[in-house]
């Protein structure tokens, strides 16, 4: 492998991969395309900006994506559309690049016989009931709640039959929620901390009691090399760290480790379908390719808290833009 194409290479956790990347194989021609999108920023990958080709263009180009795949060993698909409250608001971005554009990029897969690693989250299963140890595996039927999850399911699926019918070079995963530097200010963890960087507070959906996975941006980046280096070709692998915990304890984890009573935050109206717990099952990512997480989930949010304190001119031109929205929505 000497060329990578990654889609989404200026959002969150594809600039991270791309960091990470360049970082592990320094020779390696990486090209980036992505929309810079709300959610992308080309300033996120300025360190490495003379060793990256970065196209500005968009997943659903045919012409300009063929290009790009037949001129790459290897295409690593970030892009989306990646936020469900927005897919609430406004499903049609997500149809068009969570679907369209994923579609696009198979058929110049399928065209120059390339291989492909799908980037894909584990809300496609649904969800679980909070009051279970039940977990998501490879065999967990879809069953998606949001614009957002249904339209990254239709994705998963659209690969899954280029895979079974055109014999496309394919692995997918399905990963549990990411955190760390430069995450946009509308999610959870980066929302709490800008807010109480600014004087604001937090901002907890209804009770609080909703569960999620936390997995750090670098331990689920690892999995990814993991599974294109070794994985097998139209195999899915589940990836999260086995860290649960409740929005309303991760508010008050965030509230705690910056110097604030626990409770300083406010109750706004729920997320509508809000999906209650999710939990991955990793044992195949594990067993097979040796994968497991590194990061402490306390240590990890220290240094994330760190990283938004000392990175006020990354973050602060999207976050009054980011709360007018959220108060459009009561939220
Ligand atoms: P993000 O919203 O931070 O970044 C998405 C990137 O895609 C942005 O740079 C944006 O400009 C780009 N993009 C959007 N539409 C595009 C288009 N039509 N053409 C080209 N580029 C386009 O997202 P993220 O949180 O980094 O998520 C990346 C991927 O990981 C997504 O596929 C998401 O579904 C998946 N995922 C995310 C998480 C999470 O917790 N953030 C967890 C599991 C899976
Ligand atoms: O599970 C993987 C998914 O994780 C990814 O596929 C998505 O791209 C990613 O955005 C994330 O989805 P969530 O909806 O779980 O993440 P979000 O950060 O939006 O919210 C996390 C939880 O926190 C969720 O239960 C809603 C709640 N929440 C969110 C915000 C923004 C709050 O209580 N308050 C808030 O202000």
């Amino acid at each position: 492998m000497q060329r990578m194409l990654v889609t989404g290479g200026a959002g969150f956790i594809g600039s991270n991969f791309v960091l990470d990347t360049l970082r592990r194989f320094p020779d390696l021609a990486i090209t980036v395309l992505d929309l810079l999108t709300y959610a992308g920023s080309q300033r996120n990958l300025d360190q490495v900006s003379d060793r990256i080709t970065f196209v500005h263009g968009d997943i659903c180009d045919a012409d300009l994506v063929d290009g790009l795949v037949r001129d790459t060993d290897v295409l690593v698909h970030f892009a989306a559309e990646s936020h469900v409250d927005n897919s609430l608001n406004d499903p049609s971005p997500f149809i068009r690049t969570n679907i369209l554009g994923t579609f696009t990029l198979l058929e110049a897969v399928r065209r120059h016989d390339k291989r492909l690693h799908h980037i894909s989250t584990d809300e496609v299963f649904g969800d679980l009931p909070l009051d279970s140890v039940e977990q998501f595996t490879e065999q967990t039927a879809y069953d998606p709640s949001s614009p957002y999850s249904a339209s990254k399911a239709s994705s998963d699926m659209l690969v899954r039959a280029w895979v079974r019918s055109y014999g496309v070079a394919a692995t997918l995963s399905n990963c549990a929620n990411n955190y760390g530097p430069y995450q946009h200010v509308e999610k959870l963890i980066p929302r709490q901390i800008t807010n109480v960087l600014l004087g604001d507070r937090p901002k907890l959906y209804g009770a609080g009691d909703n569960v999620r996975e936390w997995t750090h941006v670098d331990d689920h980046n690892e999995a990814v090399h993991r599974i294109i280096a070794n994985g097998t070709i139209g195999e899915t692998y589940l990836i999260g760290s086995g860290d649960e915990r409740s929005n309303k304890q991760i508010i008050e984890q965030i509230l705690t480790l910056m110097d604030h009573p626990a409770d300083a935050y406010d109750h706004v109206p729920d997320r509508p379908g809000h999906d209650l717990r999710y939990s991955n099952d990793t044992t195949k990512l594990r067993t097979e390719l040796g994968w497991h997480p590194t990061y402490d989930f306390t240590t990890g949010l220290t240094a994330t808290i760190t990283w938004y304190r000392e990175n006020p001119t990354w973050w602060k031109p999207a976050k009054s833009q980011t709360e007018a929205k959220y108060k459009l929505l009561g939220r």
